[in-house]
């Protein structure tokens, strides 16, 4: 009968992860999964000095399962679940309510930024704009502005997000492939405040495989969103997913192979030479942007004129 291969158990329901040699059972994946994600919080120092934690959680497994581990692994650390409602009809509400029912059963504060009531549109008002083409992107600049403005508002050290290796090793694939260096230079486990309203951001999950975090989410009975956002067709993104899924069949690691190699030995270079931009107060709302008006008052502005007309 197969048994696990830590604890040589057998009788119990098995898992093959294509990163680790043999089958692994239920105690044994929670245990190397929660000491994984300490061991990456600890090398990049990623709570140092940090007090208060903004989680931003969309539901999915990826944030779910960052919640439950930071929350089983740091008790002493403050945690305050960060969630945009996106306003994106028969979806968002669904994962609102995974999120709520998640703060509620293990009491971990929640933030809810509901920017059809906030900030007066939502994600859905911008496809009748030329942007309908790059909704994804339009709706990260979203996401990412609000993100740091909510943590920035309510004073926390730290935002962490739930971005994964298969999203990283995909980031980094994509920019080496335009040359984006700009991009490249900027993905790495810890962005730095460097502004007094910019938050400082970590991925503790940036070792983490996609795959590791479903099955984290499963066997701890987490809760989490199965529904994908409609807007998501970037064909591109899934081509290039597969490709670096044959990759990793043949080649061990290869995604966090590629991934350390980037960190270890490319980005350090590369950040000696890339100077990033001086931060500088958006004109318009205030929050640091490099340009006279920040990306998010660009895009909303635009909004505005159409919904006045
Ligand atoms: P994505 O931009 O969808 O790839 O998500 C990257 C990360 O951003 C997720 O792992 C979450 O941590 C965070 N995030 C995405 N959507 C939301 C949302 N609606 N509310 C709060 N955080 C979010
Ligand atoms: Fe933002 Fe789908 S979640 S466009
Ligand atoms: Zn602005």
């Amino acid at each position: 009968m197969a048994e696990c291969s830590r604890c040589g158990r057998s009788g119990e329901a098995l898992y093959k992860l294509t990163n680790l040699p043999g089958l692994i059972c239920k105690d044994c994946f929670i245990t190397y999964y929660e000491k994984k994600v300490k061991n990456c919080v600890i090398k990049y120092e990623m709570l140092r000095g940090v007090k208060n934690i903004g989680v931003a959680v969309s539901g999915g497994k990826d944030s779910m399962a960052l919640a439950r581990v930071l929350s089983r692994l740091f008790p002493d650390i403050h945690l305050k679940l960060i969630h945009i409602n996106l306003g994106i009809p028969s979806y968002s509400n669904e994962c609102q309510k995974i999120v709520e029912k998640f703060a509620d059963e293990n009491s971990i504060d929640l933030i809810i930024y509901n920017i059809r009531e906030l900030e007066g549109y939502s994600i859905d008002s911008f496809s009748k704009l030329p942007y309908v083409k790059r909704m994804c992107g339009v709706c990260g600049i979203v996401k990412r502005y609000l993100m740091n403005k909510i943590a920035y508002e309510n004073r926390l050290d730290a935002l962490a997000t739930g971005h994964n290796l298969d999203d990283t090793v995909e980031t980094l694939f994509k920019s080496y492939l335009k040359g984006d260096i700009e991009e490249i230079v900027r993905i790495r486990p810890l962005l730095p405040s460097t502004h007094p309203k910019l938050v400082k951001k970590i991925k503790p999950l940036i070792e983490m495989t996609e795959r590791e975090n479903l099955l984290y989410v499963t066997l701890t009975n987490t809760m989490h969103v199965d529904v994908k956002c409609p807007f998501f067709k970037d064909s591109r993104m899934m081509k290039r997913k597969k490709l670096i899924s044959m990759l990793e069949e043949e080649i061990k690691n290869f995604k966090y192979i590629f991934f350390k190699s980037h960190l270890k030995k490319i980005q350090p270079v590369l950040s000696k030479v890339i100077v990033e931009p001086a931060l500088r107060e958006c004109k318009v709302c205030g929050m640091p942007t490099i340009k006279d008006v920040c990306s998010y008052c660009k895009i909303t502005s635009k909004m505005v004129t159409v919904v006045e007309r």
